[in-house]
């Protein structure tokens, strides 16, 4: 597989580099800047504003009860420490070792494509733009393992109603973070980066689907996604793509870097089903991450990871060709 460096131009100056400190701060708070550096005459102001965003900071969000479910959430620290996100390293525990090299601010999202106001957005306007809302989802990995974690987000419906998508929007494709400065794991030609991924429109706007800008209570660990990540339950977690950087409404069906890199593994759709298996292994059970022990039992795997409300997406569609 070829390995393109950062294809989506992520090689030129970090944005805070080659974009105007107005238009990625908000023009207020640059003047705000401007009067507190005059005022104490030292970088203070700049301290306390990176400190509000530490990992860890708080992240209020009222409990969606329909959208969650009830069963007992994964640990913090098993959530945190168990990670795929390639850009930090291949093994579990090396996004919780290395992305500690990922600045999430400042941070924007350009919305694009097929949509009559194409917008790029601050990150702080983002968390901004619908009330937050706590939905305890379970993630089922491609690999054979599940989590439960409380995210905090909101459906991606409102997001994208904000461009304004065209009669032309049928598919949408997330292309996220690649920052050879910051991300160690882009040495290995693993997958052509940047990391993309792709929904169907319908299945983007339905609302099940989370824009996830935090986890536990908090804004997004760095090994997480943060600032800003997708959750498709009902998908296999390599659909919730993590540390977007630009959203892109097509008419046609994107590329998406899992399927490129190998087609009969990783279909675009990735819908989680117990009756379909990977070429390597089988996709009947999972184990959940948390629950080891030798006596424990794998759990069966649900079709579309229990989520049945999305079945209604696929009427008339064979999945296990649509895999
Ligand atoms: N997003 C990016 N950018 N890079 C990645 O390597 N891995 C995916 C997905 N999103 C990945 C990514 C996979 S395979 C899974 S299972 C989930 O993130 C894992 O999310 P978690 O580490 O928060 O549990």
């Amino acid at each position: 597989m070829l390995f393109k460096r950062s294809p989506n131009g992520m090689d030129l100056p970090y944005p805070s580099e080659i974009t105007p400190r107005e238009v990625y701060e908000g023009r207020r708070q640059f003047i705000a800047r401007i009067a507190a550096t005059a005022a104490v005459g030292s970088g203070i102001w700049e301290m306390a504003n990176r400190e509000a965003f530490a990992q860890g900071t708080k992240l209020a969000a009222v409990r969606n009860a329909a959208l969650s479910t009830q069963e007992a959430q994964t640990s913090f620290k098993d959530a945190t420490s168990y990670n795929n996100f390639y850009e930090f390293g291949l093994d579990k525990d090396d996004p919780a070792r290395n992305a500690h090299t990922l600045r999430t601010r400042p941070w924007t999202v350009t919305i694009e494509g097929e949509v009559k106001k194409p917008v790029t957005l601050d990150i702080d306007r983002i968390l901004k733009l619908a009330p937050l809302e706590e939905r305890v989802y379970r993630l089922r990995c491609v690999e054979g393992w599940s989590m439960v974690i409380p995210w905090v987000g909101y459906s991606l419906s409102h997001l994208l109603k904000q461009v304004e998508p065209t009669g032309n929007a049928k598919f949408v494709e997330f292309t996220t973070l690649a920052d050879n400065r910051q991300m160690p794991g882009l040495r290995s030609p693993v997958l052509d980066w940047p990391y993309v991924e792709g929904l169907r429109m319908d299945e983007a706007m339905h609302p099940l689907t989370l824009l996830g800008l935090g986890m536990y209570g908090q804004v997004l660990p760095n090994q997480n996604g943060a600032p800003v990540r997708l959750v498709v339950p009902w998908k296999y977690g390599f659909k919730s793509a993590k540390s977007i950087v630009r959203i892109r409404l097509l008419s046609r069906q994107p590329r998406t870097a899992w399927n490129e890199s190998a087609p009969n593994e990783y279909g675009f759709y990735s819908n989680v089903n117990p009756n379909v298996d990977h070429p390597r292994w089988s996709q009947a059970s999972e184990r959940r991450i948390g629950e080891d022990g030798f006596f424990k039992p794998k759990r069966k795997t649900l079709m579309f990871n229990g989520y049945e409300q999305v079945a209604s997406l696929y009427g008339g569609m064979d999945l296990k060709k649509f895999f």
